[in-house]
């Protein structure tokens, strides 16, 4: 099979970075497809820790095409930040190496600013506990038809018109929200002088895949957020604001869904969520924080504490459906090493009636209660572990678990933040 989509099948976080990068050895081309710098994506190489936000996870391998595609939502100024922190780290990146589409929309520094207005403004139970990078925002304006994208900015004329535009939109906004107005000026001088600098990366990428494909190359697409913060199948309305499921990694690039070989889900072999919103197996107990504590359960954007709580079968079930998985990557094993007793949530209690997936209604979200399944936990350590052989038996009978419940068989196991401490059970790239 030629071409891999990976995507979160949880609520982000699960290790799709760690994963990219280690799949990306046998590709030739990795795309972001969703998402912007909300995303973070830790890389661990020899002790060395990578931290992206908007550049594929493919970029530190060298060799390989990366391209930003037009399903992202790009923060011209964090991009080149970034770019300088991970050239500082060794790793090159030019326009042979990274590529952005041309038609991808801008965030401009009055999204992050409404998207932080907004949540501050927002009472209890309102917040959605956004990354405050200005992704919502930036996505409405693409909606809207008034969004700056990367072509704009090879025009002065064209770009002055474009800031006009989206211009009408939020100065009155701001006012409401009692913000100061956007100086035109400045925001245009600001953009002309960023604009070569993000234009030597750009390209029409749709034209360079669709012929890449065409010559037998691999493309491997890298999806951002996990299932559950989808903005049509998350825990609306505290979601992200793209859709971040497998189908979206066409449209994202621009190729057609028969351009799409294989789903790989990530998934961590517990659950995490960051934000506001419905999570049903979540705990606040002293397994939760051996969780949290275990895992590093801090945010890699925001360094927020995650919530932790128990695997969930029957979201991941769901999740799998959704995007089409063919098989999952299970993350994160070697935290739950040492625990006596292990359970997973394998349906709901709806007042009082058994469910078997998470109802589309808040409310009924919210009344969701976990109906738990336990399993024997182990005391041996998995972490490290490349082989099945390495596993003690009741950690392999946890994984068949996972399998049956969540009917999707593992493809790959990860039992640290490490590059290779990963096993392979099957190829999602073999024929
Ligand atoms: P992503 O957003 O899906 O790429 O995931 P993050 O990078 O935000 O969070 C996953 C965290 O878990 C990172 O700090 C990884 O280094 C780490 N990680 C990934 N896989 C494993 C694993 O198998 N075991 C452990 N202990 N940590 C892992
Ligand atoms: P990766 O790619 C975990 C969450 C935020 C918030 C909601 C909306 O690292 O898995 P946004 O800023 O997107 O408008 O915030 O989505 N969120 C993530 N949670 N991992 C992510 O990305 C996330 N990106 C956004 O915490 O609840
Ligand atoms: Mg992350």
């Amino acid at each position: 099979m030629a071409n891999v989509v990976v995507v979160g099948a949880q609520w982000g976080d699960e290790g799709k970075g760690k994963i990219v990068d280690w799949l990306s050895e046998r590709a030739d081309v990795i795309c972001r497809f969703q998402g912007g710098h909300n995303a973070g994506h830790t890389l661990v190489i020899d002790g060395t820790v990578y931290k992206l936000h908007a550049l594929p996870s493919g970029v530190v391998r060298g060799g390989k095409l990366s391209v930003i595609g037009n399903g992202v939502v790009l923060d011209p100024w964090h991009l080149l930040g970034e770019i300088e922190t991970i050239r500082k780290q060794g790793v090159e990146i030019t326009p042979e190496t990274l590529m952005i589409a041309e038609n991808t929309p801008l965030i401009l520094p009055f999204h992050g600013e409404l998207d932080r207005a907004r949540e501050e403004a927002a009472s209890t139970g309102t917040k959605i506990g956004t990354t405050g990078r200005g992704i919502g925002p930036a996505y409405e304006d693409k909606v809207g038809r008034r969004v700056i994208r990367v072509a704009d900015l090879a025009d002065d004329a064209t770009l002055e018109a474009r800031v006009d535009r989206a211009l009408q939109h939020h100065n009155p906004l701001r006012k409401g929200l009692g913000v100061d107005e956007i100086d035109r000026d400045a925001l245009i001088a600001q953009l002309k002088e960023i604009a070569p600098k993000i234009l030597e990366y750009a390209a029409p990428a749709w034209k360079v895949l669709n012929e890449k494909r065409k010559a037998g190359n691999r493309i491997l697409f890298e999806g951002a957020q996990g299932a559950l913060l989808d903005i049509d199948f998350g825990t609306y309305p505290f979601v992200t604001s793209s859709n971040v499921i497998a189908g979206q990694a066409a449209t994202g690039v621009g190729m057609g869904p028969g351009a799409i070989d294989y789903v790989l889900g990530i998934v961590k072999a517990y659950t995490t969520r960051v934000g506001e919103g419905p999570f049903p197996s979540e705990l606040f107990d002293a397994d939760g924080d051996r969780l949290g504590t275990r895992g590093h359960e801090f945010g890699t954007t925001t360094g927020r504490k995650r919530r932790c709580g128990w695997f969930d079968a029957a979201l991941v079930r769901q999740t799998c459906a959704i995007s089409g998985i063919n098989g999952i990557c299970l993350t994160k094993l070697d935290v739950l090493d040492g625990f006596e007793t292990l359970k997973i949530c394998v349906a709901y209690d709806l007042d009082g009636k058994r469910l078997d997936y998470l109802p589309t209604a808040a409310d009924e979200q919210a009344r969701c209660k976990p109906i738990y399944e336990e399993l024997e936990g182990w005391s041996e350590s998995t972490e490290g572990a490349r082989s099945w052989a390495d596993l003690p038996a009741a950690a392999i009978k946890y994984v068949r678990r996972v399998e049956e419940l969540i009917e999707c068989p593992v493809a790959l196991l990860s039992t640290s933040p490490e590059r290779d401490d990963t096993i392979l059970v099957t190829d999602p790239f073999a024929d």
